[in-house]
C-alpha cells in the first residue's frame, strides 16, 4: 500500500524491502505510483489492445522506450516482434533504405536489404524512436504508410501493402519542429491521434524513493552488494534535484553510488546543484569554480549550523574529511559570523 510505504519512508532510515520492490513492478518494469505516472499507465492500458498509432512524448530519459515496450507487450501483436528504428541514429538515405528497402533493379538479388523494415514489420509493431528527426522527404512516405498502409520501394513502381502498428516517440517539441518547417503538420496530426506524455521526474518527485529502492535492488543483484538502507537526508537531496536527464540520470547516480558504497547504507558522493532559474538566465555572470565551492561550503555550513564533524556535519554532506573541509574553509576565507 502506498501509505504503508510512505510510512516507512518517514522513518529515520528506509529499508529496500524486496516485497516492495516486487510491488512497484506491477506495471512491467516501470516503477512509480505518482498520479502523473499512473495516468500514463492507464492510458497505456487503454490504448495497447487497440490497433491505433500512439505518439509518446517526453524529455530524454523519462521512459518512452519502456512505455513503447509496455504497449507492445499488452497488444494483440505481442507474439510478433516489435521492430525499432531510431531515426536520429541514421543518415537520411540510410533511413530510407532501412525502412522502405530498395527497388528490384537497384541492387543485386542476393542483397537482403532489398526488403525494408516496413515489409518485415508486416503484421507487427514498428517503434519509430526520435521521430522528430525523421528527414522531411521521408515524412510524406511515412504518412502514406500510416494512413493507407502502402508505399513503393525506392526505384520501384510496384506498390507494396503492409499492416504495421506504429508507435512513435519524440523528446523534441514537435510544435516547434513544425513551426521551423522541419516536421509535416499532416504527419503530426496523423501521429497525434493518441498522444501520451511522460512527465519529467521533477514533476513526480514522489516516484524518486521507489525508483531509488528499485535501482538499489537492481544493482545490488548485479554487483553482489547488500545495501539495505538510505538515509532520509540522501532521499531528500535526491528529491530536491531537478533531474534534467530524468530517470536515466537517476539510474546512473544510483549505479555509481552502489558501486562506491561500503557497508549497507547507500552513500552518494556526488553533490547536486539545486536548480536555480536565475542562475541559468544570468549566464553572463559566470562564477569561478573556487567561488562556487566557497558559496556551496558556506551554504552547507549554514544548513548544519556550522557543525563540521559527525553524522549531521558538513563534512559528511560534502563527502570530504573534516580536516579537508577545515582547510578549505580557511583557504576560501569563510568566517563564522
Ligand atoms: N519508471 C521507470 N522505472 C524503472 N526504470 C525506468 C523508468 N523510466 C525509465 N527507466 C529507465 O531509465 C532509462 C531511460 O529510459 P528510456 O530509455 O525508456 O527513456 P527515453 O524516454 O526513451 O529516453 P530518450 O528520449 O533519451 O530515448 C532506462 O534505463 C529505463 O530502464
Ligand atoms: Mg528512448
Amino acid at each position: 500500500m502506498e501509505t504503508g510505504y510512505l510510512k516507512t519512508l518517514s522513518q529515520k532510515e528506509n529499508s529496500c524491502f524486496k516485497k516492495e520492490v516486487a510491488l512497484q513492478n506491477k506495471f512491467g518494469e516501470m516503477v512509480g505510483r505518482s498520479e502523473p505516472l499512473s495516468f500514463v499507465f492507464s492510458q497505456v492500458e487503454q490504448v495497447a489492445p487497440m490497433n491505433v498509432t500512439v505518439l509518446l512524448l517526453g524529455e530524454t530519459g523519462t521512459g518512452k522506450g519502456m512505455v513503447a515496450r509496455a504497449i507492445y507487450r499488452r497488444s494483440a501483436r505481442k507474439d510478433m516482434p516489435m521492430i525499432t528504428v531510431n531515426c536520429a541514429a541514421l543518415p537520411a538515405n540510410r533511413i530510407e533504405r532501412e525502412l522502405f528497402g530498395q527497388g528490384e533493379g537497384a541492387i543485386s538479388e542476393v542483397d537482403h536489404r532489398q526488403i525494408g523494415l516496413l515489409e518485415q514489420a508486416d503484421g507487427c509493431t514498428l517503434f519509430l524512436d526520435e521521430i522528430g528527426t525523421m528527414p522531411l522527404e521521408l515524412q510524406c512516405k511515412l504518412l502514406r504508410v500510416i494512413q493507407d498502409g502502402e508505399f513503393e520501394r525506392p526505384g520501384s513502381p510496384r506498390t507494396i501493402k503492409v499492416d504495421v502498428r506504429v508507435i512513435a516517440a519524440s523528446n523534441s517539441n514537435l510544435g516547434e519542429e513544425i513551426h521551423a518547417g522541419r516536421f509535416r503538420e499532416d504527419l503530426y496530426s496523423r501521429l497525434n491521434v493518441f498522444p501520451i506524455t511522460i512527465p519529467p521526474l521533477r514533476e513526480r518527485k514522489e516516484d524518486i524513493p521507489l525508483l531509488v529502492n528499485y535501482f538499489i535492488a537492481k544493482f545490488n543483484k548485479r554487483t553482489g552488494k547488500k545495501i539495505v538502507t538510505v538515509a532520509n537526508e540522501t532521499l531528500n537531496t535526491l528529491q530536491e534535484y531537478h533531474w534534467p536527464g530524468n530517470v536515466r540520470e537517476l539510474e546512473s547516480v544510483i549505479e555509481r553510488a552502489v558501486i562506491t558504497t561500503r557497508g549497507d547504507k547507500l552513500q552518494i558522493l556526488e553533490r547536486f546543484e539545486v536548480f536555480r532559474r536565475d542562475a541559468v538566465q544570468n549566464i553572463s555572470e559566470v562564477k569561478t569554480l573556487a567561488d562556487l565551492e566557497r558559496d556551496h561550503i558556506l551554504l552547507v555550513l549554514l544548513k548544519t549550523a556550522w557543525r563540521i564533524e559527525g553524522n549531521k556535519g558538513a563534512a559528511i554532506l560534502l563527502g570530504i574529511n573534516p580536516s579537508t573541509l577545515r582547510a578549505r574553509i580557511r583557504k576560501s576565507g569563510i568566517r563564522r559570523p
